[in-house]
């Protein structure tokens, strides 16, 4: 069983990098997994569009995890029914595509991971409130609390962290043309009082180590084991 993680896929449009030009899988099956870190968008116009998305994600031998990033539809995620999956809540989209919530914790072939989706979207002028954009791209004061209980009960160590955003002090060295806000903020703390091997984030179009603990992902495909 692997793990691959790359960055945004934004339904169709930046989906070429999980294309089979761009990436290999012949080898995989169902038990292997790619998650990616926001704006997934599986979720998006409960027509069509998602029909189109699901459909390619499912005909693929991987089972495709995905956080939530700022461009989903929220509203109709939070209308999904939560189960329980390795140890945290999930949102079955289908067998093979799954929702990986805000604040969980889960133990996947052993390795333990922390997920928080969100970010605050910086072209809310250009979208329709409830048509392409929801404020609850940004997580609720229930999902930070359930955050902190679930590192706690894990004594706020884990091996990977997946988040859209990232904390403020990486944000900071990725560019200076993102503002730091709620999320960024409760992220510098997570980075301070937990113990991790790796943290993983989309959301900035860009494909860097920060350091050797931070990587933020777009284009590339990496896999973690
Ligand atoms: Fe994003």
């Amino acid at each position: 069983m692997s793990l691959y993680v790359c960055g945004d896929t934004h339904g169709d449009y930046d989906i070429y990098k999980l294309t089979s030009k761009r990436f290999n899988s012949k080898a995989l099956t169902k038990n292997d997994y790619v998650l990616i870190c926001g704006d997934c968008a599986a979720v998006w116009d409960m027509d069509s569009h998602d029909a189109y998305i699901q459909k390619w994600f499912n005909s693929k031998n991987w089972t495709t995890l995905y956080i939530d990033g700022n461009h989903e539809n929220h509203e109709a995620l939070d209308e999904l029914p939560v189960v329980e999956w390795n140890g945290g809540k999930v949102h079955m989209i289908s067998d093979s595509i799954i929702h990986l919530m805000r604040g969980q914790v889960y133990t996947i072939d052993g390795h333990k991971i922390f997920t928080m989706g969100g970010a605050e979207s910086h072209d809310k002028e250009y979208r329709i409130e409830g048509m392409t954009w929801w404020d609850r791209e940004m997580p609720s004061e229930e999902e930070y609390a359930e955050a902190l209980s679930n590192l706690k009960k894990n004594d706020n160590e884990v091996e990977y962290i997946f988040t859209h955003c990232a904390s403020d002090n990486t944000q900071d060295r990725i560019s200076e043309h993102f503002s730091h806000d709620k999320l960024t903020n409760f992220f510098r703390c997570i980075d301070e009082d937990v113990k991790f091997n790796h943290w993983y984030c989309g959301h900035y179009h860009v494909d860097q180590d920060v350091d050797e603990k931070h990587t933020v992902l777009y284009d590339k495909v990496i896999k973690l084991w």
